[in-house]
Order: structure tokens, then C-alpha cells, then sequence
């Protein structure tokens, strides 16, 4: 490991990796001038401090910066999205707005600039950089609308806006459905109000089950480096994990839109979306029922409805869900029957809490029977060891137990 300041500089180098150290110094005002010919610059996970030297400006072979994990301040300097395609400047106390002066040459494919203390708008022209795959400018104060200007980026495939101040609905006036390839929206904890973007969500072609489809890999830079493909990363909340997923995903689909203020229904567009694995909807204002097409999402993996005013009962489709290892339908306000069959033995009971009206061997509430054939919730809450030895039995034998039929036990 190397520490302290920062070594002296070999001209004619182009590529230049000092990830993973120990520097505490700035970044040298000089490292461009003295290094003409640059094209790779990583020096992510270190504890630079101060600002990003203009004199960068002046690598105008830069392609790929990746200054990530540090702790530098000031603000982004406009000429990086001149000739770079991949920006990484991830985790550090960068503030300001974002660069505002972007060509139309624009190269970018991969803009990180997560993690910071950027203000203001997402730059209209941004849309210049039609080339981005992925784009994270999660964890800032970035305020404005939905950024329906990267419409124009056909191959965007990773897209994560979380924990800002967006607001406004996620709809674009012009959908043209360009977002194709998208693998990764991640919207969470903003402001956005309005319904579920049904239309848009019916575009997403590459959520949709297609084994051929060709899903996210990081090859553009091969050809500078053979052992030294750049590696895009980011974090997204799965199973409760905060995973650092690395480009190696051959397939990985995401959809979160949880903390916002989205209302009414879920469309039953999403159980077109047969290649999803993780969909997070909690802690918006949904209503109406859980659609039953949802069960045709048979990849998904992690599905959060929790903290909503979703109503009606549990679709037994889901209980086909093969590889559903995290459900969480907890606060809100369906009622009946918790499915006892498939995924459903091995869900916790944090899952259900919550709703008044669900009853189940899981929340110690029995389910029963009204005269007229309509399921009730029998009203519990005590610990009466008769009742759950009537509980207990009535689930092997596969009946669905009657009121009459405890009064008589
Ligand atoms: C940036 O950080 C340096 C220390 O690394 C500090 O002296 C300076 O005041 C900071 N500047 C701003 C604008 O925060
Ligand atoms: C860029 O290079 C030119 C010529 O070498 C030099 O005069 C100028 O000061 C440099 N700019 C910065 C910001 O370092
Ligand atoms: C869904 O999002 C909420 C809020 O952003 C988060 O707390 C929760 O852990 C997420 N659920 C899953 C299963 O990751
Ligand atoms: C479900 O969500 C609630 C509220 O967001 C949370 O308290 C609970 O731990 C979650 N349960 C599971 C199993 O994820």
C-alpha cells in the first residue's frame, strides 16, 4: 500500500491505477499537464481531499476518471463531459451544481456521481450524451422533475435517481418508449407523486422474460486494456442487503419507486415484466387490490407491497412463485385467507403485520366462516390453547374450519 503524498509522475504513461491506497494529499494541480498522453486516470478509495485541479481539463485524451471514495470538495469541473466515457466521482463532498456545459460530441457511457452534495437541476443537456448505459446521481439534494430528456439515451441501462428531491409524476408527455434496455430504475425516496407510469413500465423490454435478450456487460473498454476493464458498480437494497453489484451481472432486473408519494391502482402491466427479480413499491399511498397477474412474475426474487393501502385478499397465484425468498405485504389493509402452500411456509410473520383483516396459523388468528360462506377473521389476540389446538388441526386435515366446529372440540 502506498500512503502520503503522492508519488512523482512518469510522462508518457497513459494508464494510471492508484486505487486502493492510502493518499492524503490532493491531487497534484499538474497531473494532466505532465501526463499529455492519459487516458486512464483510477484513483478511487484513497483520502484525497481538496478540489478536482481545472488542469485536468487539459487531458484531452482522458477517457476514463475514477476519483470515487474519497473526500474531495468543490464543485464538478464542465470539461469532464467532454471527452471522458466513463465518470466516476462516487462518495466524495463534491457540491455545486451539476456541470451544466455539455457538447453534443458528448462520449459518456458511464456518469457515477453518486454519494455527493450536488444541488440544482439535472442539466437539460445531458441528453447530448446519448451513448450512457449507466447513470447513478443517487444520494444528493438534486431537485426538479422526472429527467424525461434521457428518453434520448436508447441504451440506457442502469438508471438510479434515489434519496434526492425529485418530485412531480414519473410520465414523460412523449413516451416514445425508447428505454429498451433498461435493467435498473431505482427512484426511491424522492417526492414523486401521481400513479404508477403505467406506459412506460409496459416498455421495459428488457424486463421482460427473453433468455436471449442481451443484458447488461461491460465490454466497450476492452480495447484499450485487456486485464483492466473498467468496472461500473453500485449498490441496490436487495433482501435487505446493501450488495456492491459488480458489471458481472449477466442478468440483474430492479424496479424501485418505494419512498414516494405514488397513489392508486398497481396496472397489470407489471405481470408483463416476466424477467423482473426485485420490485419494491413500499411506502407510497398504492391502493386496490394486488393484481393476480402478478403471479406470472416468476423470476422475482424480493417483492415489497409493504406500507400502502393495498385492500382485498392475497392472490394464491403467488404462492407459484418459485423463487420469491422475501414478500413483505405488511401495513396494509388486505383481509382473508394467508395462502398456506409453496414460498408461503417460509415467509416471517413481519410480513403480514399490519393488516387488520388477514387472519392465518402465522398471525396466531383463525380464519372462519360466516353463515352466509363469506371468510371472516375470528377475533384472537389471546392465547387460548383450545383455539390453537383447533387451528392446528384444521390445516393437515384441509379443511376449512367452521365456528360450530370449535364450539363442539
Ligand atoms: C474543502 O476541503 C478542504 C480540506 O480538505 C477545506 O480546507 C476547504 O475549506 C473545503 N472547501 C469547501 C468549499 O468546502
Ligand atoms: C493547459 O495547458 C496550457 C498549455 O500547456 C497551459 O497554458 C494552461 O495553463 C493549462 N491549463 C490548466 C488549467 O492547467
Ligand atoms: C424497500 O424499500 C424500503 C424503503 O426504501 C426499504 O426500507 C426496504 O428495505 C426495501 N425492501 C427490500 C426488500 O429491500
Ligand atoms: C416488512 O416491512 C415492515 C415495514 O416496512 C418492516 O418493519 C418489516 O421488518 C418487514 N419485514 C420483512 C420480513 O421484510
Amino acid at each position: 500500500m502506498l500512503r502520503g503524498k503522492f508519488p512523482p509522475l512518469w510522462s508518457y504513461a497513459s494508464y494510471f491505477d492508484f486505487s486502493n491506497n492510502n493518499f492524503t494529499s490532493v491531487i497534484p494541480d499538474n497531473i494532466s499537464n505532465t501526463l499529455p498522453d492519459l487516458i486512464f486516470i483510477i484513483l478511487s478509495k484513497n483520502n484525497f481531499h481538496g478540489f478536482i485541479p481545472p488542469s485536468i481539463c487539459n487531458a484531452s485524451g482522458l477517457r476514463v476518471l475514477d476519483l470515487s471514495h474519497n473526500h474531495l470538495n468543490g464543485s464538478i469541473p464542465d470539461c469532464l463531459m467532454k471527452s471522458l466515457e466513463v465518470l466516476n466521482l462516487r462518495n466524495n463532498q463534491l457540491n455545486g451544481n451539476m456541470p451544466q456545459n455539455i457538447p453534443r460530441s458528448c462520449n459518456l457511457r458511464t456518469l457515477d456521481i453518486s454519494e455527493n452534495l450536488l444541488q440544482g437541476q439535472i442539466p437539460l443537456l445531458l441528453a447530448n450524451c446519448i451513448a450512457l448505459e449507466f447513470v447513478n446521481i443517487g444520494d444528493n439534494q438534486i431537485d426538479g422533475t422526472f429527467p424525461c430528456h434521457f428518453m434520448a439515451m436508447s441504451g440506457l441501462r442502469v438508471l438510479v435517481l434515489r434519496s434526492n428531491k425529485l418530485h412531480g409524476e414519473i410520465r414523460c408527455p412523449h413516451n416514445h418508449n425508447t428505454w429498451q434496455m433498461l435493467q435498473i430504475i431505482d427512484l426511491s425516496s424522492n417526492d414523486f407523486g401521481g400513479t404508477l407510469p403505467m406506459s412506460l413500465l409496459a416498455s421495459l423490454e428488457a424486463m421482460k422474460a427473453n433468455k436471449d435478450f442481451n443484458h447488461l456487460q461491460y465490454q466497450f473498454l476492452d480495447y484499450y486494456h485487456d486485464e483492466h476493464y473498467y468496472e461500473a458498480t453500485m449498490s441496490a437494497t436487495l433482501k435487505d442487503l446493501r450488495l456492491e453489484l459488480i458489471k458481472i451481472w449477466t442478468i440483474f432486473t430492479l424496479i424501485d419507486f418505494s419512498r414516494n408519494r405514488l397513489e392508486g391502482p398497481i396496472p397489470d402491466t407489471l405481470g408483463d415484466l416476466k424477467a423482473l427479480y426485485v420490485l419494491n413499491l413500499s411506502h407510497n399511498a398504492i391502493s386496490g387490490p394486488i393484481p393476480p397477474i402478478l403471479g406470472n412474475l416468476h423470476e422475482i426474487e424480493s417483492l415489497d407491497l409493504s406500507v400502502n393501502y393495498l385492500n382485498g385478499s392475497i392472490p394464491p397465484q403467488l404462492a407459484n412463485l418459485d423463487f420469491l425468498s422475501l414478500l413483505n405485504l405488511s401495513n396494509n389493509q388486505l383481509v382473508g385467507n394467508i395462502p398456506t402452500s409453496g414460498q408461503f411456509l417460509t415467509f416471517a410473520k413481519s410480513s403480514f403485520e399490519g393488516n387488520l383483516g388477514l387472519c392465518g396459523l402465522l398471525l396466531n388468528k383463525s380464519c372462519s366462516i360466516t353463515t352466509n360462506g363469506t371468510e371472516v377473521v375470528g377475533d384472537n389476540g389471546d392465547d387460548d390453547d383450545s383455539e390453537k389446538k383447533w387451528f392446528y388441526m384444521g390445516i393437515p386435515l384441509g379443511f376449512v374450519v367452521g365456528f360450530g366446529f370449535f364450539v363442539v372440540h
